[in-house]
């Protein structure tokens, strides 16, 4: 508004020098003494309202034109207010020395004879009822304009900006109670202990700073909880606003990005503002990867700045106030470094998919409430379920129960959880028709796949293998582990990439031909061997050093060794994958025709096929795993990918 009242201001005082102008013009610079100047009708008419008398002369209503002899003697506007002055005389005479030609309506001053005499005539407009009206409408009209217009104009401009204000996203600072009703106790969040033994901490803090002060503790600052989605971040967040008697305010940082520059700052600067007043206060931002990536990548600058308030408010100027400050982030390296040194955000809770209990727990969380039929296991769930996060397993309770309501009946069964566990790991089942070839195709390729994987001691059993189309595979082989695992050895990854492959090398053993439904298959088989010599150091020759992959100061020797050590262990897959299969071609058959035969095995089915082919093959010979050509395997830390890898989706899709 102060914009508007300035450049409406900076209008005004511009049309008012244009008008001086005019007018300056108009008026004219009086012409040098002597000069002849030549006779003008003056612009402005004379309008008279009543009848009157002019010295001798009569003057009815209307309007007249004054046209003046020389307007260098005499001006319009002289002739017009000499015109009045004699209009308003009662004596009906002239002031001396004026004289009037009553023939031709002309004033002169001085004798009439004297060619230097100034004079004016007047003449009755033609049409009196268009020169009343016509001009006087048309000046009127023409100031009406020069005030009015640039103020209605200004005045429609801010009306524009104040609608467009009403339409902006409002964003205030949400404050939760703790009674509100969908309030989450602690025995809600099951299976991160660690998250809410950190949380309690601050909880109980706030609860009685005064216990903790009396030992020079402060307040911690921030806390911020990363980690997969799903995991419980926002869930954790809640329980604490619920068991925490402090005030909680939560706001998402998306909420304060905005395209208006210094309106996210503003945002930040309001919340924290009202936190303040009501501390000791906690304030959640969800979301925080939304204003918190690293600065400098932005062309606007608008979150930079955004961020940067946030920084500020972090540090709490005022200081002395019990304010807390929770974030929840998925991406912990896309934040800027600023924000995670100790000070702001100096709690780092890591918020992991649970461990077997932590999923047991879950489980039980999410089917309270919910009608079990007596005897269902929920650990055997849970053991099925390895790598899933808290909202998957939430989702299977759910699904679980549609499951069983859809058929009708009264409480959720073990087999309406494993249709869930199946739907949420594997997807859809999709309507997709298939031709018998390629259901053959299918049920071999997924048959090499279970094989291999029985036959490999380090690999998880083989719970299901299925060639029901479901979401973007064909079919699916479903392997699970027997414990949650951190570390895969340089062997088990070597069986890993063997099973992977045996879909494939079975294809073109039975067949003749390959298709294109390994692709998945060989996407995995090159990034596991990739990371295997870039990350995890388990080439021949490079064990010492980590690679990455995409470093340009690589040199191309280097580079070259990388790609052929990849190639190596590739190879003694594929070659291992391809013995396997061809050696026991009896149990894949037999496989790949119960699968055609029934479309799913089950674990039962695949350990009494097993224990057929043992009892006509009694020397079945269970490989030892390849060492595959290192000295001792080393331990290593197995990437998020191999986590979660406890199910192997090896489908032909
Ligand atoms: N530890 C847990 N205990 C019980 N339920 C959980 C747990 N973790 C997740 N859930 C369930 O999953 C849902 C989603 O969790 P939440 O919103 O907390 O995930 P998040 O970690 O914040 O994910 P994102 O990073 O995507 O925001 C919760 O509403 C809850 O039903
Ligand atoms: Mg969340």
């Amino acid at each position: 508004m102060d914009v508007a009242r300035r450049s409406g201001r900076s209008l005004r005082r511009a049309r008012s020098l244009l008008l001086g102008a005019v007018l300056l013009a108009v008026a004219g610079v009086p012409a040098p003494a002597g000069a002849q100047s030549p006779a003008a009708t003056c612009q402005a008419p004379l309008e008279l309202s009543s009848d009157g008398r002019a010295g001798p002369l009569a003057l009815e209503r209307s309007a007249y034109t004054i046209t003046v002899a020389d307007s260098g003697r005499l001006s319009c506007d002289q002739a017009r207010r000499e015109l009045r002055g004699f209009l308003e005389r009662d004596d009906g005479r002239l002031p001396r020395p004026w004289t009037v030609d009553r023939q031709t309506s002309t004033f002169t001053r001085g004798d009439p004879r004297d060619a230097g005499a100034a004079s004016f005539s007047l003449e009755r407009r033609t049409d009196p009822a268009a020169a009343a009206a016509g001009g006087g409408f048309l000046d009127e009209l023409q100031d009406f304009a020069i005030v009015w217009l640039p103020i209605i104009f200004m005045a429609l401009i801010a009306f524009g900006l104040l609608w467009m204000l009403r339409y902006m996203p409002r964003t205030k600072p949400q404050e939760i109670k703790p009674q509100s009703s969908d309030s989450i106790g602690w025995e809600e969040v099951a299976g991160v202990e660690e998250a809410k033994a950190e949380l309690r901490e601050v909880v109980e803090f706030l609860r009685d700073p005064k216990r903790f002060r009396a030992l020079g503790a402060r307040v911690p600052k921030g806390i911020l909880l990363h980690g997969p989605p799903g995991t419980g971040k926002t869930l954790l967040a809640k329980a604490v606003a619920h068991e925490s008697k402090a005030r909680f305010f939560a706001q998402s940082a998306s909420s304060f990005v905005e395209m208006f520059a210094g309106l996210g700052a503003a945002r930040i600067r309001r919340l924290f503002r009202v936190a303040r007043k009501q501390a000791p206060a906690i304030v959640f931002i969800d979301e925080l990867d939304a204003v918190g990536a690293t600065r400098g990548n932005d062309v606007s600058g608008e979150k930079d700045q955004t961020l940067n308030q946030l920084l500020v408010e972090l540090d709490g100027f005022a200081g002395g106030d019990d304010l807390v400050v929770i974030g929840a982030s998925n991406l912990l390296d896309k934040l800027d470094p600023a924000l995670l040194r100790p000070g702001r955000f100096d709690r780092q809770i890591f918020v992991t998919p649970p461990d077997l209990t932590g999923r047991k727990q879950i489980l039980s969380v999410h089917t309270r409430g919910k009608p079990l039929v007596e005897g269902v296991d929920l650990e055997l769930v849970a053991r099925q379920t390895s790598g899933l996060t808290g909202a998957d397993l939430a989702n299977i309770c759910n699904e679980a129960a549609i499951f069983a309501g859809r058929e009708h009946r009264e409480a959720i069964g073990t087999r309406d959880f494993q249709a869930a566990i199946e739907r949420v790991v594997a997807g859809m089942q999709s309507r997709r028709v298939i031709t018998d070839h390629e259901k053959r195709v299918v049920a071999y390729h997924e048959a090499g796949h279970a094989l291999c994987s029985e036959l490999l001691p380090s690999i998880e059993k083989v719970h299901r293998i299925s060639i029901i189309p479901r979401g973007r595979a064909l079919g699916y082989t479903l392997n699970l582990p027997e414990e949650d695992r951190y570390l895969k050895t340089k062997a088990e990854l070597m069986d890993y990439l063997v099973v992977l492959l045996g879909g494939r090398v079975t294809e073109h053993l039975i067949f003749g031909q390959i298709t294109t439904g390994a692709s998945d298959d060989l996407k995995k088989v090159h990034e596991i061997s990739r990371s295997m010599v870039t990350q995890y150091g388990m080439g021949t020759d490079l064990q010492s050093k980590q690679l990455p992959a995409d470093d340009y100061s690589m040199s191309d020797a280097t580079r070259r060794m990388v790609d052929e050590e990849q190639q190596f262990i590739a190879d003694q897959a594929h070659r291992r994958a391809l013995r396997m299969v061809g050696e026991h071609r009896p149990l894949l058959e037999a496989f790949a025709q119960r699968l055609l035969d029934n479309e799913v095995l089950e674990r039962a089915d695949i350990e009494q096929l097993v224990a057929e082919h043992e009892a006509v093959q009694p020397a079945l010979p269970r490989l030892e795993p390849l060492n595959g050509g290192a000295s001792a395997a080393p331990r290593i830390a197995a990437s998020e990918g191999l986590e979660r890898g406890g199910r192997s989706e090896p489908g032909a899709g």
